[in-house]
């Protein structure tokens, strides 16, 4: 395959590149990517000198860029976004351009050349939110319901992905995935952040009660699911990813990184709560029933070898963690 990944220097998207290239070696990637405060160069620098890789730094919204890279290849994956709720509600623009307008592009350049395969990577915020006190799960049917500018500019995405397909054939799949977490995630993220901030002599944040829950997966098991979708998917198909089989609340969530990493509940802070905050819970047994797919880790696992990348890799994160930090300080401050 020739693949163009977007937003290869991201957290899920270097993931997947390093995954790929280890499975798959006989292929050639192109990373396309903005590097935005959320890439890092770091994350891939063992493929500088790869004859199968090439880096070329640039935005989805470019026109001719994308045209240009979108004619070399076969396979488009595309992780390219802006990512963060915070930042959604901090300023929405720029999640309508990227992930809106840049997935048009996209699209626009993928049925000009006739591509054998646009895959959209996608989230579960787009279905909105269960109640608190419910075990409901999301599932390929729930209807729409995004509550975040980031949610409902993925949401917008999914659908103009889903219309290339049914006017125009384009080979599309898309895949709606719940919270990732592993090495090489971004520390504004809960998991990083805390873990980040206990490394760092800080608290963990706590929005609100520290009630909400999400579905957590370890990011190699979404490399892995992405993969199944690309070798054995369903054209037009739609796949929900999660890692567990109920929510997780973040509570449940602080503690066990509390205790993985010898700290008591005087390391937890309790601040503001998001505006809107969600509960996820994913129901993943389509792609587990069609595609024989499950996720190899489980929670606790997971998150002692991300404990353990995150304090083996300080340098990694020292200069992120401080501009994570200040954003936050500047998000508190215009919502006094
Ligand atoms: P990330 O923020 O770590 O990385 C996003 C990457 O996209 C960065 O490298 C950034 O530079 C690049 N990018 C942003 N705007 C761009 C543009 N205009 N042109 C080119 N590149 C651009 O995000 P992530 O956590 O790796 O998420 C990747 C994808 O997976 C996103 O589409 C996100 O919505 C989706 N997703 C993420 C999660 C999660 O838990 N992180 C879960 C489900 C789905
Ligand atoms: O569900 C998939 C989504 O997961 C992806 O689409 C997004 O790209 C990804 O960022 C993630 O969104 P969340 O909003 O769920 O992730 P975040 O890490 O920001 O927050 C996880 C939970 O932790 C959420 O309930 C808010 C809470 N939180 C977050 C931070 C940063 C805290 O309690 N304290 C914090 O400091």
């Amino acid at each position: 395959m020739k693949i163009l990944i977007t937003g290869g220097s991201g957290f899920i998207g270097s993931n997947f590149i390093k995954y790929w290239f280890k499975n798959h070696p006989e292929d050639s990637i192109i990373n396309l990517d903005k590097m935005t405060y959320a890439a890092n160069p770091r994350n891939l620098v063992e493929f500088e000198n790869s004859p199968n890789y090439k880096f070329v730094k640039g935005d989805i919204l470019d026109e001719k860029i994308v045209d240009e890279l979108v004619s070399q290849v076969d396979t488009i994956v595309h992780f390219a976004a802006e990512s963060h709720v915070d930042r959604s509600i901090d300023d929405p623009s720029l999640f309508v351009r990227t992930n809106v307008l840049g997935t048009y592009n996209l699209l626009m350049a993928a049925k000009k050349y006739q591509i054998k395969r646009f895959h959209h990577i996608s989230t579960d915020e787009v279905f909105g939110t269960i109640e608190l006190d419910s075990t409901d799960q999301f599932n390929e049917s729930t209807p729409y319901d995004p509550s975040s500018p980031y949610s409902a500019s993925k949401a917008s995405s999914d659908h103009l992905v889903r219309s290339f397909f049914k006017t125009f054939g384009l080979p599309v799949t898309i895949s709606n995935c719940s919270n990732n977490y592993g090495p090489f995630q971004h520390p504004e993220k809960m998991i990083p952040r805390s873990i980040t901030s206990l490394l760092s002599g800080g608290k963990i944040k706590v929005y609100g009660q520290g009630l909400n829950f999400r579905d957590w997966l370890h990011v190699e098991d979404h490399c892995r699911a992405i993969e199944a979708i690309l070798l054995n998917g369903k054209i037009g198909e739609t796949y929900c990813i999660g890692g567990l089989k109920k929510g997780t609340s973040n509570m449940e969530l602080v503690r066990l990184i509390l205790k993985l990493m010898n700290k008591g509940e005087d390391s937890l802070e309790y601040v503001a709560d998001r505006p809107a905050h969600d509960n996820y819970a994913v129901n993943w047994d389509k792609i587990n029933k069609e595609l024989g797919w499950e996720p190899k880790y489980d929670l606790e696992s997971g998150m002692k070898q991300t404990v353990d990348w995150y304090t083996q890799n300080q340098i990694w994160w020292q200069e992120t963690k401080k501009e994570a930090e200040e954003f936050y300080i500047k998000l508190n401050s215009l919502n006094k």
